[in-house]
Order: C-alpha cells, then structure tokens, then sequence
C-alpha cells in the first residue's frame, strides 16, 4: 500500500499494531530519529506526529516480535537479515544511532583500515586522507568540544532562522544530548585534496564501502551529515582529526558496537528505473537542452 498524501501534502505515515503480539518493550520509540511514536493510554505504540516521520521504517525493522506495520506494510512480507550475503546486507544495513559504551576489537578496526587501501579512487589518484578515531575517550573530547561549540553558535542571532528549522535538535542540544555523534565511540572522517579528480566522489565511495564491511562485521555505522557540517564550520575540529591542510573533510562516518539489533528488512518503494533496451532518438527544443544543461551543470 503506498503512502497516501492528506489535504496539506504531507503523505500519511500510520503504524499499525499487531496488540496480540505486541510486548510494550518500546524498541520501536526508542530508535525512531524523529520521535514521532510513542505510547498510548494501553501502552501500545501509536504515530504521534505523522509530519516528522521519515518513512525509515526503523520501527518495523526493529521490532523483535513482528508487531509493528507501517503504512500497511506488514512485518511477514520483510525479508530475514543475512550479513553474510552482499545483497541482503545491503538491504539489511540501517543506520545505527545506538552504541554500546565500548569500542570495537582492534581486529576489527585493523581489517577496516586495511580494505580502505583497496578502495577506488577517479583516475587512481589514491589520495584520500582518513582520520580514524579509534580510543573512545579521544571521541569524547571531540564530542564535548563540538557540542560547546555549537551551544555557543545557537546564540548568534544571524542563523536564528537555520536554527528555528532543526528546533528539535536545539532542544535536545541543550539537555545534553549526544545529537551530533549519537553516542558513538568511533568516527571516520575521508578527506581529499582538492586537487584529487574526483576529489567530491571519492571520500564518498570509501565511506561506503567502510559502511557495508563494518556491518558485515557486525559494527553499527552512520552517516553523519551534522559532523561533516560541524568540521567545516569549526577548523579547530579538522585539525583536532589531523586532517592535512589543503584536504578537505568530505564526509563523517560514526561506528561502534550497536546496542539495536534490526530483525528484518525494511520495504522501501522501488525506485522508478529507465529499463533501455531500445533507443528512441528525440529532437529536443533548444530551451530543453539549454534546461538539461544547466541541470546537469548545477548538480
Ligand atoms: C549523506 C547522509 C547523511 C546523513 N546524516 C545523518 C546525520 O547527520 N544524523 C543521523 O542521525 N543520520 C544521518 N543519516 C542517516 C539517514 O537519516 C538514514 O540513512 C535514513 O534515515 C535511512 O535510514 P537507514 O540508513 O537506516 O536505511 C545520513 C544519511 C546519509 C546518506
């Protein structure tokens, strides 16, 4: 069943709960990114805020029992997870934002490093940089700095506007909370110089090859697009990483030992695919082609 758009546009994410199932043990309210589930009066979970949910569908993989459907899509028809195999891996993946408080086996971290080296890179410019933080406690003080700093930021009147639009995040800035790192007792952050090819792409693809052998390895991992905007507005976070001047932080990765275990697949909606199998030549206007161009250059 898709999801369907109410009178203001938004589409309409509903859960629905199997209550025979159900065991109220509220995994499924607790690893929701958005906080839009919670419990009603019976202690079943309910959608509190269909306008902040994400479609994530966390909470359908998550649920040990099968309790939990979102939007129509029903637990039974998800796959099982099976990290030994590439493809069920990469239907498995989720972004983990729950870690253990403990960092991963050093043989772990060392076959991580190790399958960086092998990563492909445009024109073979092997340049990447990586800075790996590997002792939690050193994750700490990262955290801890990049957190005052931001506490500090949110007062500047100027980015009241940027602010107001991640409100959610600000409050919990405030009380305390981890929103940036996620509690993560690692980070990966690939950089490139300028000067590399593919210098956009490259930290891209290494990443996520990263993503997909560490939880292969059965380490959470997580994007994190909050640290790659905290390193470019805080240079004093890009040399706290040893990140060489004239490299440029590309993209975060947070990783650790997760505290969730994801019990099936998520059923994301198919992508809409051009099948090519014959071509149809098409005399484009010149105002298309000008249109097609800019697209392609802005991008
Ligand atoms: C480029 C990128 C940046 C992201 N940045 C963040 C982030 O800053 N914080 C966070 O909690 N999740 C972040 N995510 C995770 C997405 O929210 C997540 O991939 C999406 O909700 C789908 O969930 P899944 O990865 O479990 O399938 C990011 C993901 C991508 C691909």
């Amino acid at each position: 069943m898709l999801e369907q758009p109410n009178k203001k546009g938004f589409q309409m994410k509903t859960i629905s709960i199997d209550k025979e199932k159900c065991t109220h043990c509220g995994l499924c309210i607790n690893d929701c990114l958005s906080g839009c589930i919670a419990f009603d009066n019976e202690n079943y979970p309910q959608m509190i805020d269909e306008t902040r949910c994400i479609s994530c569908q966390h909470c359908l993989a998550i649920c040990p029992v099968g309790a939990l459907s979102f939007c129509g899509k029903k637990p039974e028809n998800s796959e099982e997870v099976e990290y030994n195999d590439i493809f069920s891996l990469i239907k498995s993946r989720r972004s983990v934002r729950q870690y253990k408080n403990e960092e991963i086996s050093n043989e772990k971290m060392s076959k991580l490093k190790d399958m960086l080296n092998y990563v492909p890179t445009g024109c073979n410019s092997h340049s990447l940089h990586f800075s790996i933080v590997e002792e939690k406690s050193a994750m700490d003080i990262i955290r801890k700095r990049v957190n005052e700093l931001l506490v500090k930021t949110l007062s500047y009147k100027a980015i009241s506007p940027l602010v107001n639009k991640f409100s959610r995040y600000k409050d919990a800035l405030l009380n305390g909370e981890d929103v940036i790192f996620r509690g993560a007792p690692h980070m990966i952050v690939a950089s490139s110089p300028l000067s590399a090819p593919c210098a956009a792409v490259d930290p891209v693809i290494a990443l996520s090859y990263f993503e997909l052998c560490a939880q292969n390895l059965g380490v959470g991992t997580c994007w994190c697009g909050f640290g790659e905007v905290c390193l470019k507005f805080f240079p004093e976070i890009c040399d706290m990483l040893e990140i060489p001047s004239g490299y440029k932080p590309v993209y975060v990765m947070l990783f650790g030992p997760p505290a969730v275990k994801y019990r099936r697949t998520i059923q994301p909606e198919p992508y809409k695919i051009a099948e090519i199998k014959e071509i149809h030549e098409k005399d484009s206007c010149f105002f298309c082609k000008a249109k097609r161009l800019i697209t392609n250059f802005l991008r």
